[in-house]
């Protein structure tokens, strides 16, 4: 491997929601909740951001700009950009797209809320398969539109959709989007292309709008492809695909990603109604544009070492907690658990502050943070350096085992 993934970086003193934040996004507490462990002894696998540092052609790129010695206000000016993105796309997912589509945003998460803002009216509802990424309904709550679940149905830790319900959620006339997660957080599904196809007839049928949210399009396991929904439906003009490198290449903080907007009315609303009126961060631009045209053999490297660490988790669970049900997901670097047969009797409130203080391990998990349909599971982000995950599930496993045991 030419990339280091085993290295262990220190994150402290970073402003980092991964290392400082945890308390407030996964307990709802301050600074004055105290855990067994300090703070700085936790393995951390909660919040999806890598351990790994982020790619030296990156890196250099930033450099670069910052060589240049002036941050003033910066929007996307450079011709090129959707030239070098395209081509990934193209190149990646076999899909294109007209240049006057692309915008852009400081993330998917605000282009989510702004979203629903100008698609959805106060008596409207959004619909999205559960277990889902809760920013989801923070975005519908921010907005004050109700959020309607459409429960995956789990089968021996394989998640498909339930069409028929997708269909008579679908036909209420006062569902306007449907909100798409593909590949699917936090279950890891990449849904098929003729999964894609039903859901696509269903919001033909009913005409919705779809967000389509792809931002974890880049990270899947080696030899599996991405169909990007704006590829399924090439004419459908109710389309928005929400697309970055941000989470592929460990740049979150960046705080940039493309909104692909087809219908030229809600462009132009969107571009309209962005409260940072179009600003970009300027090392953000460089970064992105270096990840697309010269990431690619890092991104290839770092899907090889997420498929080994996936194998390493199945294995581990297969020999020491084979009550655990799980499959390796097709995409993410998260791993979607569910641990209700190992911890009998654990509310999901507990779950979460049981692994913190019995294990040391930070994690996020159940219907609070995942929205519904998320009763017993938990998800570890696996993008660090194996020998943190080693120590991370050696201490999962061990305080199960004792709580078990104090149980019998
Ligand atoms: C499905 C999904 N969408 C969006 C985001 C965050 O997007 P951004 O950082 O661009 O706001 C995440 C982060 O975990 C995610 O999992």
């Amino acid at each position: 491997m030419k990339y280091d993934f085993d290295e262990i970086i220190d994150r402290q003193h970073t402003n980092a929601l991964n290392t400082d934040g945890f308390r407030g996004y996964i307990f709802h507490a301050g600074p004055e909740k105290k855990f067994k462990f300090a703070d700085d002894e936790f393995v951390r696998m909660w919040v999806a951001d890598m351990e790994f540092g982020v790619a030296p052609e990156i890196l250099d790129a930033i450099r670069a700009r910052l060589d240049k010695k002036i941050l003033g206000y910066t929007l996307m000016y450079d011709p090129q950009y959707y030239d070098i993105f395209l081509n990934w796309c193209k190149t990646r997912y076999d899909w294109t797209f007209p240049r006057e589509e692309l915008t852009y945003s400081l993330g998917v998460i605000p282009a989510l809320y702004q979203l629903v803002e100008d698609l959805v009216a106060k008596d409207e509802k959004v619909l999205t398969m559960t277990p889902a990424y809760g920013f989801f309904l923070h975005a519908c709550e921010y907005n004050n539109v109700e959020l309607v679940r459409n429960q995956l149905i789990h089968d021996g830790g394989h998640f498909s959709i339930d069409f028929d319900l997708l269909e008579k959620q679908a036909s209420d006339p006062k569902v306007k989007v449907l909100m798409l997660c593909n590949p699917h957080n936090p279950s890891g599904r990449i849904w098929t292309a003729a999964e894609l196809k039903k859901i696509a007839e269903i919001v033909e049928k009913y005409d919705l709008w779809v967000i389509s949210d792809e931002i974890h399009c880049d990270v899947i396991r080696c030899g599996n492809r991405h169909t990007p929904m704006g590829k399924v439906m090439p004419d459908y003009k109710k389309l928005v695909t929400c697309m970055s490198a941000s989470k592929s290449f460990n740049m979150a903080g960046l705080l940039f990603s493309h909104i692909i907007i087809r219908d030229e009315e809600e462009r132009r609303r969107f571009i309209a109604r962005d409260k940072v009126i179009g600003d970009l961060n300027p090392l953000s631009i460089a970064a992105h544009k270096a990840a697309y045209e010269k990431g690619g053999p890092w991104l290839e490297e770092l899907k090889a070492y997420l498929d080994e660490n996936f194998r390493y988790l199945k294995d581990f669970l297969s020999e020491y907690l084979p009550e655990a049900v799980f499959e390796i997901p097709e995409a993410t670097y998260l791993a979607w658990v569910d641990m209700k047969s190992c911890l009998p009797g654990m509310s999901d409130s507990e779950m979460c502050s049981f692994f913190a203080n019995e294990a040391g391990v930070l994690l996020e998990g159940g219907d609070d943070l995942f929205v519904g349909n998320a009763t017993g599971y938990i998800r570890l982000n696996l993008a660090m350096p194996r020998a943190t995950i080693v120590t991370g599930m050696e201490r999962i496993r061990d305080a199960i085992y004792k709580r078990n045991a104090q149980r019998k």
